[in-house]
């Protein structure tokens, strides 16, 4: 009889299964011992706001080995986050970690798949990076793989995961830019007994076991009421106004979602937004588009970019006009070409999302699940699984006005910046 530590949930494991784990339960125990206290708890994200304190104490007994019975219990308090404002980080109190057995002899693989080179990937990556050295530290024998195409390519990503698959990757976390493209390779990774998640963008067609980041929509609310506040405090308020908007797919479900958002607040309110007009992920093109946009409507009072890079662009080409001041943007994220201009009063406000933590728990929860089994381990990390399989990893609404507590709330969850508030 051993402590562990973790919330989990009551399972007896078949013989079959237990036999199979018994020499993986300990390091799963390990894995769930290693959450920190970040990442977002609003799984479900729709219309019920979820509790600000979930607390769960449970009991897991498994029979191990030769007839071996091993029981924990642990209780995990976790304060969720609020997603549209600047929110303070989680608590989680666990009970100490303490592992019985050896090591899975089984090395582990999990590949990350994101969507182009930007800095906004680069957080993901060490998100990923952090969650594996710490899985090491923990005694296992794992490797992460973090790898990007140079912008938006659907082929490249599929085929970047069918190589995951006959390598026989232990687990891959993606951010598909077409979600019915992903879906014949996602069920090709299921069917190989290869758990997959989406993470940033989602596919829920698709048969992937959960989806872990931003409520997309949500979100593009979020910036929706942001450019309403810029405009009416900018003194551009106008009934008919004409606002742009510029992102970096037309198939990815993060993008449409945003859009959505965005629109089912602005468009009631009496404005007028033109048709998105797209980079695929394209920085340069971003910034031509952002000019040419510019120039052929002379009568823009806002401009919204909904992928990292289209807001920055939008500043440039604001300032290149000579037009500051008298077009009101909204972005998203917080890459330190987000924040200059932020900084420098040219853009508003930026909805920033937590991406670190989609690496680092994407690559905790597909390791869990190959500890622990897929279903418990989705359990552990989702709250009512299956019914919901959202992990929602929150944003933060950011402006000149609150940049430094933003900067100080998200040093202390551990993300890191590459900027300073001053
Ligand atoms: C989106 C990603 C995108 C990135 C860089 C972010 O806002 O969530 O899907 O790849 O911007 O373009």
């Amino acid at each position: 009889m051993s402590e562990w530590n973790s919330i989990s949930l009551k399972k007896k494991l078949s013989r079959r299964d237990a036999l199979g784990t018994a020499a993986r339960v300990a390091i799963g125990v390990v894995v769930a011992g290693a959450v920190a206290g970040v990442g977002g708890y609003l799984a479900g994200s729709s219309a019920v706001a979820p509790p600000s304190t979930v607390t769960e104490t449970v009991t897991k007994t498994a029979t191990v080995g030769a007839g071996a019975t091993v029981t924990k219990t642990a209780t995990v308090t976790q304060t969720a986050f609020k997603t549209t404002t600047v929110t303070k980080p989680v608590t989680i109190t666990t009970t100490v970690t303490k592992s019985v057995g050896a090591p899975p002899a089984k090395p582990l693989k999990i590949g990350v798949i994101g969507k182009s080179v930007h800095p906004y990937w680069s957080v993901v990556d060490k998100g990923s990076v952090k969650a594996g050295e710490e899985l090491k530290e923990a005694g296992l024998d794992i490797t992460v793989t973090f790898w990007v195409p140079y912008k938006e390519d659907v082929p490249a990503q599929l085929k970047t995961m069918d190589s995951y698959i006959s390598e026989g990757y232990s687990g891959i976390a993606v951010a598909p830019s077409d979600p019915d493209a992903i879906i014949p390779v996602i069920k090709k990774a299921l069917d190989a007994k290869i758990p997959v998640i989406t993470i940033d963008t989602d596919a829920p067609k698709s048969e992937r076991l959960a989806y872990l980041g931003t409520d997309n929509y949500k979100a593009g609310m979020a910036a929706g009421k942001a450019m309403l506040e810029a405009l009416e405090k900018m003194g551009l308020a106008k009934p008919g106004g004409k606002i742009a908007i510029a992102t970096g797919s037309l198939t990815a479900r993060n993008s449409l979602e945003r859009i959505q958002g965005f629109k089912d607040v602005v468009e009631p309110a009496g404005y007028k937004c033109l048709e998105p007009v797209c980079d695929y992920e394209d920085a340069a093109k971003a910034l031509e588009l952002a000019a040419s946009t510019l120039a052929a409507n002379p009568d823009l009072v806002g401009a919204f970019g909904v992928y990292a890079y289209n807001g920055p662009a939008w500043a440039r080409a604001v300032e290149e006009a000579g037009k500051v001041g008298k077009i009101a943007i909204v972005e998203f994220d917080a890459t330190k070409e987000n924040i200059e201009p932020i900084k420098a009063g040219i853009i508003y406000a930026t909805i920033a999302q937590r991406q670190y933590f989609m690496g680092y728990y994407g690559v905790k929860l597909l390791t869990l699940m190959n500890q622990w089994g897929w279903e418990s381990a989705l359990k552990f990390y989702i709250p009512r699984y299956p019914a919901n399989k959202i992990f929602d990893t929150g944003v933060d609404v950011v402006k000149k006005e609150n940049l430094k507590e933003y900067y100080e709330e998200v040093t202390a969850r551990g993300e890191p910046v590459d900027w300073t508030p001053d």
